[in-house]
């Protein structure tokens, strides 16, 4: 018996890394997934992208867990794709009760340097596709009748700014105010929402070929880039999964609104 059995959970970014790690760890508690992931360049980033057989690999863990899911490759920032892998999964699965809108995007510059490109693709990646992922989930869980809890992935990034970031700050404190907004609309439908904010986790995102470029050439931003218990280096997905199952569970049910910080004491220095 797991704590999420009979659940349904819609998952983007799902290829791999802390997409992968949430599907994995969800169904390991009873949850069959809907994945999703462009697998594909999403734009000009400093690391590998990931791929299709990324997002077989996430099924084959899923299956073995004896769990189901339905994988669908497509673009957060089309809202017939995400509607699309929505139907589906509730096609096959019957229902859908959590979203994490996980699926996001990592790039450098700062603010008056970056081209327009640089700028439009995090806003619409990492703001405007987790308002398509809210929005294209929203009506079959209202209809539903039976609750239910989105995650949104921001970052330490949603609640203190970063040099270097100010696109994906601005577009991580937008998630927040997104998913605040979220929470009150969705109250009386008794879906939650509810935002998690990490700091460095493993995965190709943090091996980004342009990061230690910034660092030497900005030495000065390093000081924004601290945290409480520096010695235990970056998570594992795994650690940010389990608060991911927190929120998608009935232990959090009187949270809503909550902004949950899983980064060290980062936001706190
Ligand atoms: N890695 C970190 O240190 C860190 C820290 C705080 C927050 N985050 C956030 O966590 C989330 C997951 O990041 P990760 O570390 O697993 O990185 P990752 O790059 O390994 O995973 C991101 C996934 O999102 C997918 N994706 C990107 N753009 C997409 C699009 N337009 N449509 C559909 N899928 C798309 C990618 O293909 C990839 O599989 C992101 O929202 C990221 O901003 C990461």
């Amino acid at each position: 018996m797991g704590i999420l059995d009979g659940k349904v959970a819609f998952i983007t970014g799902a290829a791999r890394a802390q997409g992968r790690s949430h599907a994995i760890r969800l169904a390991e508690e009873g949850a069959d997934i809907i994945a999703f992931d462009i697998c594909a360049p999403a734009a000009k980033v400093g690391y590998p992208t990931a791929t299709p057989d990324d997002l077989d690999e996430t099924v084959r863990l899923v299956e073995a867990l004896g769990r189901r899911i339905v994988a669908r490759i497509g673009d957060v920032r089309s809202q017939s794709d995400l509607d699309g892998a929505v139907a589906d999964g509730v096609a096959a699965l019957g229902r859908l009760d959590i979203v994490v809108a996980n699926a996001g995007i990592s790039s450098w510059g700062r603010f008056w340097e970056m081209s327009d490109e640089r700028w439009q693709d995090m806003i619409d990646i990492n703001l405007t596709g987790v308002w398509r992922t809210l929005r294209a989930a929203a009506p079959t869980m209202i209809e539903q009748g039976s609750g239910g809890s989105m995650i949104t992935i921001s970052s330490v990034a949603g609640i203190k700014s970063l040099p270097g970031q100010g696109h994906y700050s601005a577009a991580k404190h937008g998630v927040v105010g997104l998913t605040k907004t979220a929470a009150i609309e969705l109250g009386p439908h008794e879906i939650r929402v509810n935002s998690i904010h990490p700091w460095g986790v493993q995965s190709p995102m943090t091996e980004d070929a342009e990061l230690v470029p910034v660092l030497e050439k900005h030495p000065e931003f390093l000081s924004s880039f601290g945290s409480i218990m520096p010695q235990l280096g970056v998570a594992q997905p795994r650690d940010i999964s389990e608060t991911v199952l927190f929120l998608a569970s009935d232990a959090s049910r009187f949270m809503t609104g909550a902004q949950l910080t899983v980064d060290m004491g980062a936001t706190k220095v």
